[in-house]
């Protein structure tokens, strides 16, 4: 079977109206930035959603269990933080929307893959992920190793055969950027770190180096594959959604190590207090939720300095930052 009769309806059936008037919608959200960027988000997610569920291979093609298992894990679910920064730093370096779906949507793909794994009895051994029974509580620990392993290559496969993409230097990128991201230089190695530092405290600058490696990585491709996504996006502001999402990307796992001792498992839509019950080193355990909320607040300023030459152009951005920031789950 060829690939693309694997992946139900691709990005030709994606173009449909509904998408085609995101154009116009997005910019009349950016024209009025605070009272609308709860609208964008709102409106961005529906919008990630559907490119996902378009390009998830379907249910009802063989093998279905590890399909439906595929679809259980991304779909229905998630803040999509990095679509999200995507879009907005494809935005600020003027990419096309619809240019911006596929890579933003394989970021959220082996974003959900690494969730999935991470859960796992060998890893975390959570039971619940947004808000449902993690993947391998509803399919069993060996499609759930299957179904981490599909997503990781299904991303690649999106980005490879994006039809929107048709210079092949700015796929390659792409492609570059996120394996190195996922591997064990990114995610993969901080999670590995996060693993063997169980019960052993880290230093401060080991736990900098994990969050930036197991979080912080991913985070960064997401707003670098938002930006590569303009057709000549300018260097100059390439290199400040880098610094900005280098910051940010650090701060969304400061941000998660604090909601994970003080939120609730209902807020959360996963098990509270995992990081205490697991001996795992945090910010929390470091410097105590106080000091890691003003480390919070420093990142926060320091994402915003890296955008501090542009106006209104960098809205979008900004708020995103308050955003993850100010994140209650
Ligand atoms: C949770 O990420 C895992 C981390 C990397 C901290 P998110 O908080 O973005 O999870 P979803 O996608 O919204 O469920
Ligand atoms: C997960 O960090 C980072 C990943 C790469 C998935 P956590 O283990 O803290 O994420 P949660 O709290 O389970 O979502
Ligand atoms: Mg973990
Ligand atoms: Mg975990
Ligand atoms: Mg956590």
């Amino acid at each position: 079977m060829k690939i693309n009769d694997m992946l139900a309806p691709h990005n030709d059936q994606i173009a449909n109206d509904q998408i085609a008037n995101d154009q116009s919608r997005l910019k009349q959200a950016n024209s009025d930035q605070i009272q609308s960027f709860d609208a964008w988000i709102v409106h961005m997610q529906a919008r990630m959603e559907k490119v996902l569920d378009a390009n998830m291979p379907s249910a009802s093609i063989s093998p279905m269990r590890l399909h439906e298992a595929m679809r259980y894990s991304v779909l229905g679910g998630g803040k999509r933080v990095r679509a999200l920064l995507a879009y907005g730093a494809g935005e600020f370096c003027g990419a096309q929307l619809d240019k911006i779906d596929l890579p933003a949507a394989s970021v959220e793909i082996i974003h959900a893959f690494s969730l999935v794994h991470d859960d796992m009895p060998c890893m975390d051994d959570d039971d619940l992920r947004r808000g449902k029974p993690s993947a391998h509580k509803q399919y069993g620990d060996a499609m759930a190793m299957l179904v981490g392993d599909a997503l990781q290559s299904l991303a690649f496969a999106l980005i490879s055969q994006d039809k929107l993409l048709n210079n092949a230097t700015q796929k390659l990128q792409m492609l570059h950027i996120l394996a190195l991201a996922s591997g064990s230089r990114g995610m993969a190695g901080g999670q590995a770190i996060d693993l063997e530092s169980i019960g052993i405290p880290l230093t401060r600058a080991e736990l900098e180096h994990m969050h930036i490696q197991k979080t912080g990585a991913l985070i960064r491709a997401a707003a670098l594959l938002g930006a590569y996504s303009a057709d000549k996006p300018d260097e100059d502001k390439v290199k400040a959604v880098d610094h900005f999402a280098k910051s940010i990307g650090l701060a969304f796992q400061v941000v998660d190590d604090i909601l994970d001792a003080k939120a609730d498992t209902k807020t959360l839509g996963k098990t509270a207090g995992k990081d205490a019950y697991h001996n795992k080193s945090t910010y929390v355990t470091i410097l105590g939720v106080s000091a890691a909320q003003q480390l919070v607040d420093e990142l926060h300023a320091n994402a915003m300095a890296a955008l501090s030459f542009y106006g209104s152009e960098a809205d979008l951005l900004r708020q995103l930052a308050n955003f993850i920031t100010q994140r209650s789950f």
